[in-house]
């Protein structure tokens, strides 16, 4: 049985751009999947063929147990979404803006403004609630988005990079909020560049490149795949970078990368934090001055490098078109607004 989000073979095309190119994705209910993915490689296109404002060219696609094309009323009324780009109105106060929500959600205009009270708190917009959203920073905006989408719990979410342009301080607050959703037992694909974040919050992780889903796991097991975390060196000297690469040679299991003007060298381990002495050790009894060493963690860079054999790049035909989404997906003016936005571009 299918998950509460599932897709089989996804295509859209735009002109020449092939954004997806046969995306397969299950999602089993109450859980979390990480789309994780460069710029371009077809994220936000996956989330609007899946919250109905965008129709695939091929392909089939069920959420909530409804069939995306044959039931797009049905499955509006299933899903939440917060969009790549802040829906607010520009004009209404923050408090509005989630009222006005709850009422298109056909709530009572007293349980509306309770739920609103809740968010902005939660949200940290109590003292800007009564302000015009268009006096809100970028950041302010994101979190008025997200508490908007959040005023129902519908089963199933969508977030489409959900703490872009957040600091890191509202970054952890709303990971926090993520994860109280999910423990209520909401289905929720979210998109995002970062691994770390999907390593936080994700069951599971969909890497896309290119319209495709290139790997899938949990985040450890990507990470095995990228060789684990990197022992990282500056040496001080740069005659010193030939036996420093030796040495990380004898410890590293894969390939050691050297950047020759920042004279760090960087090599896949496992070990840990007691590999990371001996490495310090080794260098010390070869004379080997450092300016710094530490272990980190593989970054988006990395998963890619191993998966694709290059970095994560920026498509040349990426031009930022990724539309607006809809909120609450429940309302069908909003996603016909989606929809316009689409063919305007
Ligand atoms: N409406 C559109 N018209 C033309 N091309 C589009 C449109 N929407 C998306 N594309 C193209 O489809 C590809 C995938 O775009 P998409 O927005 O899905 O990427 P993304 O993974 O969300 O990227 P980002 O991380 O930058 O948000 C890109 O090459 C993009 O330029
Ligand atoms: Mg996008």
């Amino acid at each position: 049985m299918p998950g509460a989000i599932y897709a089989e073979g996804l295509v859209k095309t735009f002109g020449d751009v092939r954004a997806l190119d046969g995306v397969d994705l299950d999602v089993p209910e109450g859980t979390v999947l990480g789309l994780l993915g460069p710029n371009g490689a077809g994220k936000t296109t996956t989330v609007r063929c899946l919250t109905t404002l965008l129709r695939p060219d091929s392909g089939k696609a069920v959420v909530a147990g409804l069939d995306v094309l044959k039931q797009p009323n049905e499955v509006r009324r299933s899903i939440g979404l917060s969009g790549q780009f802040a829906a607010v109105d520009e004009y209404l106060t923050g408090r509005e803006n989630i009222q006005m929500v709850g009422q298109l959600y056909q709530m009572k205009a007293k349980a509306a403004k309770a739920r609103a009270e809740e968010l902005l708190e939660q949200f940290h917009l109590t003292d800007a609630a009564d302000r015009p959203a268009k006096t809100y920073s970028g950041g302010m905006r994101r979190r008025l988005d997200l508490a908007a989408a959040l005023v129902v719990s519908p089963p199933v979410m969508f977030m489409d990079e959900p703490t872009t342009g957040l600091d890191p301080r509202n970054r952890q607050q709303l990971w926090e909020v993520i994860k109280q959703l999910v423990s209520g037992g909401t289905t929720l694909l979210l998109t995002t560049q970062y691994l770390e974040e999907a390593d936080h919050l994700a069951h599971d992780i969909a890497v896309v490149d290119q319209g495709r889903v290139i790997a899938r796991g949990t985040s450890d097991q990507l990470k095995a795949r990228t060789g684990g975390e990197r022992v990282e060196v500056v040496v001080h000297e740069r005659e010193h970078i030939p036996t420093a690469r030796e040495v990380l040679a004898g410890f590293g299991k894969g390939e050691t990368t050297v950047e020759e003007h920042t004279r760090k060298l960087t090599v896949p381990v496992t070990g840990g934090a007691k590999l990371l002495a001996e490495v310090i050790r080794e260098l010390d009894v070869r004379g080997i001055e450092i300016d710094d060493i530490g272990l980190r963690r593989p970054t988006l860079d990395d998963v890619f490098l191993s998966l694709t054999g290059h970095v994560a790049e920026v498509r040349d035909d990426e031009n930022g078109a990724n539309g607006a989404a809809a909120k609450p997906a429940k309302d069908a003016k909003a996603a016909d607004r989606g929809q316009k936005k689409e063919t305007t571009q």
